[in-house]
């Protein structure tokens, strides 16, 4: 299904912390949205131009007859679920932003209108999981917060481990309070009180117990230090998302041109040196949709048929790299070619 912009209107801003807010939309008459199922995220087009990617925080109650989905199959990538009444983001307001977040915090207030994509899923459960292992890092919290209550209505086992600075920092408190006592909450701070626990990543990751996957989202030094911590866990049963793409490390040096072959159409396309895949099929009116144009989110990769690819992106694993590729980042080997799918 191709993505749709659809208008929302701002219902509620809840102040969650001093810097986060919890912005809730829903149809502007009143009517229903298109549903999704946890990990799913929405482009939010903003005043002042901007475009931004926000995970949406609650998960939608199914529909009668797909309460044990979760178990079945793996979801769609637009989302599955019927439709519902409410979307809500988690937004932090960074100080140092000129965009997407400054925008949202100061320029949006509720019964304003804006327009959005349909939800997506690049981060969705995992079926075949015996236990899901949920680490959030700040504001990271939003999708496996949604995933937390997806599982916890489905009756699956999985431990949702939440870290944040302090008390005072930590958002969608009362939610967290209803998934109690599968979840632990970690604060920076010590003396944080009741409930506060000193969670050791390394220690928390030493052992995989089979069967169990490991989700997890938050900020670049957190996603390091968990997958440094992971690394001997099988690649299959990691699954994360980032929010920007990591620091680079400044190793990367001059693109060269190579060319993307369509398979089954006899299209060879040229990709400049300074151009992206996506950039090149869209001057030849060949469209791929894209989200974050970041390599984070997922929504540009395509299936790899062949070539040697130099992947560059930040949100397929190892497995899923064998047969699909990013194409807003990624690109071919040495200026050589690769040859993808695109229906
Ligand atoms: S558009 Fe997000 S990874 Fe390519």
């Amino acid at each position: 299904m191709l993505d749709r912009t659809l208008t929302v209107r701002v219902a509620r801003i809840r102040p969650q912390t001093a810097d986060v807010s919890a912005f809730e939309f829903v149809h502007p008459w009143g009517g229903t949205l298109p549903g999704y199922r946890a990990g799913a995220h929405i482009d939010v087009h903003l005043p002042g131009g901007f475009t931004r990617q926000y995970s949406l925080a609650g998960a939608e109650p199914h529909a009668a007859g797909d309460h044990h989905a979760t178990a079945g199959a793996k979801p769609s990538p637009t989302g599955a679920a019927p439709g519902c009444t409410h979307y809500v983001i988690g937004v932090k307001r960074d100080e140092a932003s000129r965009g997407g977040s400054a925008s949202l915090h100061e320029r949006v207030r509720a019964g304003d209108l804006l327009a959005i994509s349909t939800p997506r899923n690049t981060f969705p459960l995992h079926a075949e999981a015996k236990h899901h292992l949920l680490l959030a890092g700040g504001i990271g919290l939003t999708p496996l917060l949604a995933m937390a209550e997806q599982l916890q209505r489905e009756g699956a086992s999985f431990t949702l481990c939440v870290f944040a600075r302090s008390r005072a920092q930590l958002a969608f408190a009362d939610e967290l309070a209803a998934l109690a006592p599968q979840v632990r909450l970690h604060f920076d701070e010590p003396r944080e009180g009741v409930g506060a626990h000193q969670l050791d990543i390394p220690a928390l990751l030493r052992h995989h117990p089979p069967g169990t996957h490991l989700y997890l989202c938050g900020p670049g030094g957190f996603m390091q230090a968990v997958l440094a911590a992971a690394a001997h866990w099988p690649e299959d049963s990691v699954h994360l998302e980032y929010f920007a793409p990591p620091t680079p490390d400044g190793g990367a040096g001059r693109d060269e041109p190579f060319t993307l072959v369509i398979a089954g159409r006899n299209i060879e396309v040229p990709v400049a040196a300074d151009q992206s895949a996506v950039d090149a099929l869209h001057d030849l009116g060949i469209d791929v949709p894209t989200s974050c144009s970041q390599g984070v989110c997922g929504t540009c990769a395509v299936p790899l048929m062949g070539g040697h690819p130099d992947h560059r992106d930040h949100c397929l694993s190892a497995t899923e790299r064998r047969g699909r590729i990013a194409l807003c980042c990624s690109r071919a080997l040495a200026g050589g070619r690769i040859v993808v799918e695109i229906g």
